[in-house]
């Protein structure tokens, strides 16, 4: 039976959303890792597919994301991988925000990349933070949603590989 692990960041809850959604969504046995919550990496030897998943801010993948996939590439680009992230933007800068976010040979070998949608909400979000939200949804006429299409189609591919 398939094996697979779903690692993310989440600075406000999307990014959790969206990987508790997978994993509803998913065949086979699927753990979580939420990686602002653990001190030690999880054991990737364990699982044969590793979703990874995080939000842009400013352009930028979170730390931890970005450093994890640095600090375990040599062992990631031997699994069935899938990547995604949470963005406000859509289209061709939500697929360079995507592209950016990860390395190279991460993205090359992906079975399934895509960007779900972002959320915002100002309850959760500090001054500026509201600020630079605010002025890059008005500039760009942004419509901010989350896709559960997207997810359900992510889903599936993850899981039609054996
Ligand atoms: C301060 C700030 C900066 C952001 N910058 C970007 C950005 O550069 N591009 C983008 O597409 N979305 C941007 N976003 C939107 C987030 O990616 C979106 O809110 C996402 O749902 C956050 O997920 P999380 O709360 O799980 O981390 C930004 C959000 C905040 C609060």
């Amino acid at each position: 039976m398939k094996n697979s692990l779903i690692i993310f960041a989440s600075d406000h809850g999307t990014v959790e959303k969206c990987a508790k959604e997978l994993f509803l969504q998913m065949d086979g046995k699927v753990d979580l890792c939420n990686l602002y919550n653990r001190k030690i990496n999880p054991d990737l030897s364990a699982y044969d597919t590793i979703i990874i998943g995080g939000s842009i801010r400013s352009g930028k993948i979170q730390d931890v994301i970005a450093e994890f996939c640095e600090a375990n590439i040599s062992k990631l680009i031997q699994k069935n991988i899938g990547l995604f992230i949470n963005c406000i933007y859509s289209g061709e800068k939500a697929l360079k925000q995507l592209e950016d976010a990860y390395p190279v040979s991460l993205n090359e070998i992906a079975i399934a990349r895509d960007y779900f949608g972002g959320e915002i909400d100002n309850l959760k979000l500090n001054y500026l933070e509201r600020m630079i939200t605010k002025q890059m949804i008005e500039q760009e006429n942004l419509i901010v949603k989350l896709s559960k299409d997207k997810i359900i189609r992510f889903a599936k591919k993850m899981s039609n590989l054996q």
